[in-house]
């Protein structure tokens, strides 16, 4: 065995980017940048196509249809390999079982060796009962009838909102309070109805939760007819401010028990003085009215269906070494970045890329800062130093850990209770456990003082791929997959950072005054001159303008548009001269562009793109009227796209 563990005290070396001199880098990412081009398309007619042309065939038999799915896909390839030498790890003396490595190991090994029983929705359904004493109506047994007068439908959401089930009959969300971002409140509204059920989905969850095949389409049909009936209330309450009231005064409104169901969602009691956020007070008023008068048996159905969906959607049901790794990146967020940095992340050569993206960041703000400075929306001298202020104080968080607490401790403190029995295979009651214990990250939330800005890290994070931005927090979390070539490649020329890691991060700086966040200050709170600047002529103007073709995503356009600005201007202000040896024949600004495009070039489905345009029109509609872009190609730029005036 000693040889094993002499391979696990080298240090985790040779991504490709390492030891590799400067100008190999450069020569290795130009090469693959230019890889993709096809040169049949032109660069002025289609940039998408000439930049991204041959994406489809290079990558052909690939588990992935964009960078960041690459990236990510790369990031899953890894923790097998960190599993497997966990394992091996494990069977030394000195093993420690209650770390956190030892518990993602535990998860992994029942996700891979649980047999199809223990994985099995109606083992879920058993294990996950509607309420204590009580078991789903297709569970009962025999011919027992099911005691339906014990049931109560907000209870029992309350009961499955501790795996997480939310925005079914009632959304619950634990959020920073609109006037304080450090006091968290309990916010319930309406669902949202966007995942709401087909007839063919409830079926095949009605299916899979035992329901016998005859049975089936009458219960799938009762149960869209509530969800028809659920979703006609909901349109007609078109109340969208949110509201503090006490539990006591939203029963007395709604005529429902929702005292038990706070309880059960935060896990203790509280006082009938309790706080929450509301909102569309005229559905909670008239669900009771819906509820009283359907079938409660078919109630439950309905509610089991959605749950059963939920943890379709958060489990994998084949027990491939990929899949487990997906559900344990889902479900164990905090727990899988901290071992994946531990073992990837050497601290030297996690210190050189922050360095580098550091300054990348700041040198992109630096920019920023130039232009608000000069001013081209006429702010007042008051909204400029607000704006100013929030830019200067955003937080950039590298990889999701927060700045000033010791990381390992924190993650460990959040999986204390956590503990799987020594070859325990029952894959459901395991996956439980784990979101249950995401869920109380959460809304732990409620009962202790706000991380400071510093300590922040985002609880909820599914290892999102791209970078994003907490407007409530002001907050730019780059999670650590993103530390990967070709995105960013230490050492590597300016270009090449700024045209693509640096137009990330500048489209994420401009998130910070886009129409959803202009309004908060550096503290993410509602603030007045905010208020005003959202709402003057000049601001309004520019939005209006990048909206003459219009999209549903206005502030993702937005924060294109002006990131893309950001990044070159960042570029060109601090460029080098340096040359790129071995590409004479290319020039600097076509590289930016070429690269830049790497973001966007793919070969996915229209409907990967979620809260997004396509990427094609994404990069059509950045580059459209840029004239540093039409410059570089030599296109004729044309005059009916003029810039719209923004920052
Ligand atoms: C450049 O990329 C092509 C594939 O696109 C590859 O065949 C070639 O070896 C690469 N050259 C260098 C110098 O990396
Ligand atoms: C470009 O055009 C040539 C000649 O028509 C063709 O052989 C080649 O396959 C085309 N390349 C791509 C990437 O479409
Ligand atoms: C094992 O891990 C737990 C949890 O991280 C820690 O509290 C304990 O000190 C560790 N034990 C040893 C012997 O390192
Ligand atoms: C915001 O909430 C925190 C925590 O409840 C409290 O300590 C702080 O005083 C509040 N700040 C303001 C401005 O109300
Ligand atoms: C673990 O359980 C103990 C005892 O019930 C409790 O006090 C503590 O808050 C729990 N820890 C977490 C992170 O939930
Ligand atoms: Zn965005």
């Amino acid at each position: 065995m000693m040889w094993i563990v002499c391979l696990l005290l080298v240090p985790f070396c040779c991504t490709s980017g390492a030891r590799r001199s400067e100008d190999d880098r450069n020569t290795w990412l130009l090469n693959n940048t230019l890889g993709y081009v096809n040169e049949n398309a032109s660069a002025c007619v289609n940039f998408f196509e000439h930049a991204c042309g041959k994406y489809g065939a290079i990558h052909i038999d690939d588990p992935f249809t964009e960078i960041t799915e690459m990236l990510d896909h790369k990031v899953n390839t890894r923790f097998v390999q960190l599993m497997d030498e966990l394992n091996q790890r494990s069977r030394l003396r000195g093993f420690n079982e209650s770390s956190v490595e030892a518990k993602v190991l535990r998860f992994y090994l029942t996700c891979r060796g649980a047999s199809k029983e223990l994985r099995s929705v109606k083992n879920y359904l058993r294990l996950a009962p509607p309420d204590e004493g009580l078991t789903w109506p297709q569970l009962t047994p025999g011919r027992t009838a099911w005691p339906e007068e014990r049931f109560e439908w907000l209870k029992t959401l309350g009961v499955l909102h501790r795996y997480g089930l939310t925005n079914v009959i009632v959304s619950v969300l634990v959020i920073p309070s609109l006037s304080n971002s450090s006091e968290f409140l309990l916010d319930l509204s309406m669902p949202s109805f966007q995942e709401g059920s087909s007839f063919t989905e409830t079926l095949a969850a009605l299916r899979v939760s035992g329901v016998p095949r005859n049975s089936a389409p009458p219960i799938a049909r009762k149960i869209s007819r509530l969800e028809s009936a659920l979703r006609v209330l909901a349109e007609s309450d078109k109340d969208d401010e949110d509201k503090l009231m006490n539990v006591d005064q939203l029963e007395r409104r709604t005529g429902l028990n929702w005292r038990k169901f706070v309880e059960l969602v935060i896990g203790h009691s509280i006082s009938p003085q309790f706080r929450v956020q509301v909102r569309n007070l005229i559905y909670f008023a008239g669900l009771k009215r819906i509820m009283d008068s359907s079938d409660a048996q078919m109630v439950a159905n309905y509610i089991m269906v959605r749950f059963v969906r939920y943890l379709l959607e958060e489990s994998e049901d084949d027990g491939h070494a990929i899949e487990c790794i997906k559900v344990i990146r889902r479900s164990m967020g905090p727990a899988s970045n901290l071992i994946y940095k531990q073992r990837f992340l050497a601290p030297a050569k996690l210190q050189q890329y922050t360095q580098e993206i550091v300054k990348i960041f700041d040198q992109v703000r630096q920019q920023f800062l130039i232009q608000i400075e000069r001013n081209s929306l006429r702010l007042t001298t008051k909204q400029r130093t607000m704006v100013a202020t929030k830019v200067r104080e955003i937080i950039l968080n590298i990889g999701n850990i927060p700045r000033t607490l010791d990381y390992r401790t924190l993650v460990s403190r959040h999986y204390e209770n956590l503990t799987f029995p020594p070859g325990d295979l029952d894959y459901c009651r395991n996956h439980l456990k784990v979101l249950e214990i995401r869920t109380k990250m959460g809304v732990a939330q409620l009962d202790r003082p706000a991380m400071t800005r510093e300590e922040y890290c985002y609880l909820s994070d599914e290892n999102s791929a791209g970078p994003y931005y907490l407007r409530r927090q002001n907050v730019i979390v780059l999670p650590f997959a993103l530390l990967q070539e070709p995105l960013f490649v230490p050492g590597s020329h300016d270009v090449f950072k700024y045209s693509l890691l640096g137009f990330l991060l500048a489209h994420e700086l401009a998130h910070s005054v886009d129409s959803d966040s202009v309004h908060l200050d550096s503290l993410g709170n509602v603030h007045q001159t905010g208020i005003e600047i959202l709402s003057s002529s000049a601001y309004t103007a520019g939005l209006e303008c990048m909206n003459r073709n219009p999209t549903q995503y206005l502030d993702e356009r937005f924060a294109d548009i002006y990131g893309v600005d950001l990044a070159y201007s960042t570029y060109t202000r601090i460029a080098s001269e340096k040359n790129l040896r071995d590409f004479a024949h290319i020039s600097l600004e076509q590289i930016f562009f070429l690269n830049l495009a790497q973001f966007f070039c793919g070969d996915g489905a229209a409907t990967n793109f979620v809260d997004h345009d396509d990427d094609k029109l994404r990069l059509q509609q950045i580059l459209s009227g840029f004239v540093p872009f039409h410059r570089a190609f030599g296109c004729q730029s044309s005059s009916q796209h003029q810039k719209c005036q923004v920052w």
